[in-house]
C-alpha cells in the first residue's frame, strides 16, 4: 500500500502513524526538533517560519498536553491557529467529518491537527485533503499517536544519548495504547535493540509478538535491568467490560513504586505519557522523583511538534508554487 504521509521523494507530506517512517527520516525529525528548542529561551518565543498559514486544531478527544503544545508550536513558527470547539460545532448536529473536513477547507487552512476517538480518522482526513493541505495526526483510537512516540524518542535521546544500547520496558495498557504501539515503532526504527511489553494477558493484543517486542506478566521480570520504563494509563473510557481485577490489586501488581522500581538499572529513567493518575498506575513519589523525565516530555513536545510542522509547511514560504493549487 503506497504510504500516504510520504511525497514522491520521501519527504513527510502528513504525519499519520511512526510505521514506515524509518530511520533517517526519524532522525531528521528529531534533530530539527533540537534546532527549535532555543526557541524556547529567547526573549521573543518566535521565528517567523510559518507565517502566513494556517493551522486549524480539531480535538474530538479531550486533551491537556497534545493540544496546548500544538498551538504553542505553531504559534512560535508565527502561523494562524485556529481551535475549534467541537463540543460547540456543528459536529453536534451531525455534521460528517467529511463535510467538516470541506467546510474548512474552504477557509484556506494549510494544516489539520486531528486526534478522534475512531482509528484510522486521521488517515481518512488525509486522503480526503486537497492537494497542498497538510494531516497531522493528534491521536486516533488505539491506532497511533506519533508526535508522543517522537517527543519520547526525542527526551530519551536527550537523556540517554545512544538509542542503540537501551532495554526499554513499556508496561500497563498496552491492548487501548496508541501510544506503544507508535513508540515501539519509532524506538525499534531508532535502533533501540530490547523493547519489553509487562502487561497482565487481558491488556495485551493478541497479535502483540508481532510487533517484535519481548512479552512479560511479571512486573520484577519485566523491568529486570532495563534502562528505561514507560509507564502507560489504564484507558477505561476504551474497554468494553471489566478487563481487570481491582484497581488496588492491579497497583499492587503492575504500579510503578519505590519498591517495584529496585529492579530496574540504577540510572534507568522513568517516562509517562500523560495524564497521570497517582495511586492506579504510579506512585506520586516516583512520577516527580528524580529519575523521571515526565516534565520534561512535556516540554519536549513542542519543539518536537515545531519540527514536523515546519518539515511539512516550512518549505511554502520560500516555494510557494512547489504547493500547487487548492480545489
Ligand atoms: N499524552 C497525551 O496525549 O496527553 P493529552 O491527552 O493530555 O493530550
Amino acid at each position: 500500500m503506497k504510504d500516504i504521509q510520504l511525497d514522491e521523494n520521501g519527504r513527510l507530506r502528513h504525519l499519520l502513524t511512526t510505521e514506515g517512517l524509518g530511520r533517517e527520516l526519524l532522525t531528521e525529525i528529531l534533530d530539527t526538533a533540537e534546532s527549535f528548542l532555543p526557541v524556547t529561551d529567547q526573549a521573543v518565543k518566535k521565528v517567523p517560519l510559518l507565517r502566513g498559514q494556517t493551522v486549524v486544531n480539531l480535538f474530538f478527544e479531550a486533551s491537556t498536553r497534545t493540544r496546548t503544545t500544538f498551538e504553542l508550536a505553531a504559534k512560535r513558527l508565527s502561523a494562524d491557529v485556529l481551535n475549534m470547539q467541537v463540543a460547540a460545532s456543528a459536529t453536534t448536529k451531525g455534521e460528517t467529518l467529511l463535510d467538516t473536513l470541506e467546510t474548512l477547507q474552504a477557509m484556506q487552512v494549510d494544516m489539520f491537527v486531528i486526534r478522534h476517538q475512531s482509528s484510522g480518522a486521521a488517515h481518512f482526513f488525509a486522503q480526503h485533503a486537497a492537494p497542498g493541505v497538510a494531516v497531522l495526526n493528534a491521536g486516533d483510537g488505539r491506532h497511533a499517536h506519533p508526535t508522543q512516540a517522537l517527543l519520547d524518542a526525542f527526551t530519551l535521546r536527550r537523556a540517554k544519548g545512544d538509542l542503540t544500547r537501551l532495554r526499554v520496558a513499556i508496561v500497563g495498557d498496552i491492548l487501548h495504547s496508541r501510544v506503544a504501539r507508535s513508540q515501539i515503532h519509532a524506538l525499534k526504527d531508532l535502533g533501540v535493540p530490547e523493547i519489553r511489553v509487562v502487561a497482565p494477558r487481558t491488556l495485551l493484543p493478541v497479535d502483540v509478538e508481532t510487533l517484535g517486542v519481548q512479552v512479560s506478566h511479571d512486573m520484577r521480570a519485566g523491568l529486570d535491568g532495563v534502562d528505561v520504563i514507560i509507564m502507560l494509563r489504564l484507558q477505561r473510557e476504551r474497554m468494553g467490560g471489566e478487563l481487570l481485577p481491582t484497581g488496588e490489586e492491579y497497583f499492587q501488581r503492575y504500579g510503578l513504586t519505590p519498591a517495584s522500581l529496585r529492579a530496574d538499572s540504577p540510572d534507568g529513567v522513568i517516562m509517562r505519557p500523560g495524564p497521570i493518575n497517582r495511586g492506579v498506575e504510579i506512585d506520586s513519589q516516583v512520577a516527580y522523583g528524580e529519575r523521571s523525565l515526565i516534565l520534561r516530555q512535556v516540554t519536549h513536545g513542542i519543539a518536537v511538534r515545531m519540527a514536523v510542522m515546519a518539515m511539512i509547511l516550512g518549505t511554502r514560504n520560500a516555494n510557494p508554487e512547489v504547493h500547487g493549487e487548492r480545489s
